[in-house]
């Protein structure tokens, strides 16, 4: 490892891509080879390995196995909430996979055809993804938090032949029914899926095959009973291997389509040089397999690496307490964990001296990654003081699948500058733009865009509409990739991220759209418009806030007004989840708006975090500003 090995790296990853990710590809073992590394011969959609077939099921899984891993832990399902843990091997894991996509097969799922994939944090969510995999299936892993009207959305996006559920999800307060949130879903969605298959989890147990539907219902166990295990299917390295839809400002998800080739060898790349994590280390990723964090670092990155994955189903306190973390790493020997800022701030209000440290042994622990939202330089001092590891922080999002930008701990670990993810990865060309997209020099904020072509591993476009891609993400400044979000690079080359510069919400890390909490209070009979804010909070980075103006007639004062804002909050829980965490909504009179009639959002926040309100020459009434002033910042 040399002091140059990033710089060289980096340049030689923008210089001559071919020859960089043609060395990383050697990471991965392939049916046909690349011959061909960037196809740059449709602009602006950039594919990687053309022309090479693979398969990344045989990458996460029967590769080590046959090398000799096979007694290795694959996967340590780590359980607080339901008191349980299981150790899976690489050949335990293969054989319940194989298994797994023999019975999917015997559904008639093939190669291409869409699986969605609906469970909470058990291994059979990992085997049915990987057994998606090996079929060339394509799974679509929807957040267990996510109620009917998000997981509608998705299965009349993705038109699966086969959704996968399990009973239910535990969190600490509830049994979560997965179940009749999965029936009400298809009721709304005009397409149906031919199958669904339900884990059975004891904690409730579903009904199935019970109910008069037009798609045949079976239990996991049964069906597996009677499978075949089933074959690695060879695909095209630029066959998608999954669509992982991701909240815009709109209510219509967007489906990031991930593909085969680029996507193994970018994570396979990230775990070594990034996370500096190689065969047999013990890596505890805290975060979802419904979210890309999950799907990348609890799911694919570890197992292509033949690491071993600690599935945590529980949360960073209260299962029990804010020493859960440290126990998980002690038990298991974690040498890296990875989770969202949000985790440390719980933990750090919970356990602020960090007491409960004293009853674990982390002396394994190297280093701690946190992504997923900004990482306040409080929380890293705290984390970074209380853990006597290094804390770093990586920037990146669904779309891009691994960091754009990061400190790579295992090609050099570079100085750590609280508040900044660092540097950019090889193949990320970060560019800061101003509104015409020319760009700014050091320490100047604006738009953190991308030029093209993006890396290997980011998406490939979205399910299904090229020209949504197109229009959504590559048509504000072309020639470049608009991350969405805002911030500047240092003298130093130091990247640091302020935060969205649209109106994507990020509550404890989890990405939500404006549009679909909009839409759960829209549909409330007496609300006549409406607008949802995220507002700082201490723990959660934002909350969702709602203001609503009600129809002409109805009256928002006194009691009327308490049932009408509890009603929205449940609307809004019952359609979008309970992980949205809307709890505040507030009758008012008027929203500020332009003369065209688009609401200022970005004004209400401002004026809700106390900033001051940056307020457009084209408002429509600029008075509306003056009555909201107290709602959205009493006292303020
Ligand atoms: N299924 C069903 N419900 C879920 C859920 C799931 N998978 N995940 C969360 N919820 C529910 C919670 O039970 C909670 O419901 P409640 O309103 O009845 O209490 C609500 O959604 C909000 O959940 P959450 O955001 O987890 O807030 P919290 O107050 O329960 O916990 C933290 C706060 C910080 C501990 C928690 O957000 C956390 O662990 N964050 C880690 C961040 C993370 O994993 N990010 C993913 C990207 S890396
Ligand atoms: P998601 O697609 O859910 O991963 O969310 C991506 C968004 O989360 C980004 O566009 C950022 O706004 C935010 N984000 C993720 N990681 C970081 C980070 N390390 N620093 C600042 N913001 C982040």
């Amino acid at each position: 490892m040399s002091t140059d090995a990033y710089r060289t790296a980096y340049a030689q990853s923008l210089e001559d891509p071919d020859t960089f990710w043609r060395a990383a590809a050697d990471g991965i073992e392939w049916v046909t080879p690349p011959t061909t590394v960037l196809d740059d011969s449709n602009p602006p959609l950039y594919r990687w390995f053309s022309g090479a077939t693979l398969n990344t099921c045989f990458n996460a899984l029967d590769r080590h196995v046959r090398d000799g891993r096979g007694d290795q832990p694959a996967l340590i399902h780590d359980s607080p909430v339901t008191g349980t843990k299981q150790t899976i091997t690489y050949a335990g894991l293969l054989a319940r996979v194989s298994t797994f996509a023999g019975a999917l097969a015997s559904l008639g799922v093939e190669k291409g055809d869409r699986v969605v994939v609906y469970m909470p944090m058990v291994p059979e969510a990992v085997v049915a993804m990987l057994a998606c995999a090996r079929l060339g299936a394509i799974h679509s892993v929807v957040f267990g938090g996510f109620a009917p009207a998000e997981l509608a959305a998705r299965i009349e996006d993705a038109q699966p032949k086969v959704v996968v559920a399990a009973s239910c999800g535990i969190e600490p307060s509830r049994v979560v029914e997965y179940k009749p949130m999965l029936d009400a879903a298809l009721d709304r969605s005009s397409h149906k899926p031919e199958s669904v298959i339900v884990f059975q989890r004891e904690q409730a147990r579903a009904a199935v095959g019970e109910r008069d539907t037009e798609w045949e219902e079976m239990d996991w166990d049964e069906l597996v009973a009677d499978a075949e295990p089933a074959d690695c299917v060879e695909v095209a390295a630029t066959d998608p291997l999954y669509v992982l839809y991701t909240s815009g400002t709109t209510g219509r998800p967007k489906g990031i389509v991930r593909d085969n080739g680029g996507h193994a060898v970018a994570l396979r790349w990230s775990m070594s040089n990034v996370y500096d994590i190689g065969p047999g280390d013990v890596w505890f990723t805290a975060s979802d397999v419904g979210w890309v964090v999950g799907h990348s670092y609890i799911v694919y990155a570890p197992l292509l690496t033949g690491a071993t994955t600690v599935l945590y189903e529980g949360k960073p306190v209260g299962t029990p307490d804010a020493g859960a973390f440290w126990r998980v790493i002690a038990e298991h020997g974690v040498k890296a964990m990875f989770t969202a800022p949000t985790a440390y701030r719980a933990i750090k209000r919970d356990d602020p001296r960090g007491e409960l440290l004293r009853e674990h042994d982390i002396s394994t622990l190297e280093t701690v990654f946190l992504a997923g939202e900004r990482l306040d330089p409080d929380t890293y001092e705290w984390a970074t003081s209380t853990l006597g590891v290094p804390v770093v922080d990586n920037w990146w999002q669904t779309e891009t699948g691994w960091p754009i930008a990061a400190n790579p701990r295992g090609l050099e670990p570079m100085p750590i500058k609280a508040g900044s993810p660092t540097v950019p990865m090889p193949g990320y060309a970060v560019s800061i733009l101003d509104e015409t997209g020319a760009p700014l020099p050091a320490g100047e904020e604006g738009a953190i865009a991308i030029r093209l072509p993006l890396p290997p591993g980011t998406l490939a476009t979205l399910w299904g509409d090229d020209q949504r891609y197109v229009d959504g993400y590559l048509s504000t400044y072309p020639g470049f990739y608009a991350t969405g979000d805002g911030g500047l690079v240092d003298e130093d080359g130091y990247l640091f991220v302020m935060g969205r510069t649209d109106d994507v919400l990020n509550v404890a890390g989890h990405r939500l759209s404006t549009g679909s909490i909009e839409a759960a209070l829209a549909g409330h009979p007496d609300v006549a418009e409406c607008a949802v804010i995220g507002v700082a909070d201490e723990l959660k980075g934002q909350l969702p806030r709602g203001l609503v103006v009600l129809k002409g007639g109805v009256d928002g004062t006194g009691a009327e007004g308490e049932r009408i804002r509890a009603e929205l909050v449940k609307r809004v829980r019952d359609e979008v989840g309970a992980v949205a965490a809307l709890r505040q909504v507030d009758i008012v009179a008027a929203l500020p708006k332009t003369r065209s009639g688009k609401i200022l959002r970005k004004t209400m926040r401002e004026i809700a975090d106390g900033r001051t309100p940056t307020v457009p020459g084209t408002i429509e009434d600029a008075s509306v500003l003056d009555t909201l002033g107290p709602v959205l910042r009493p006292g303020g």
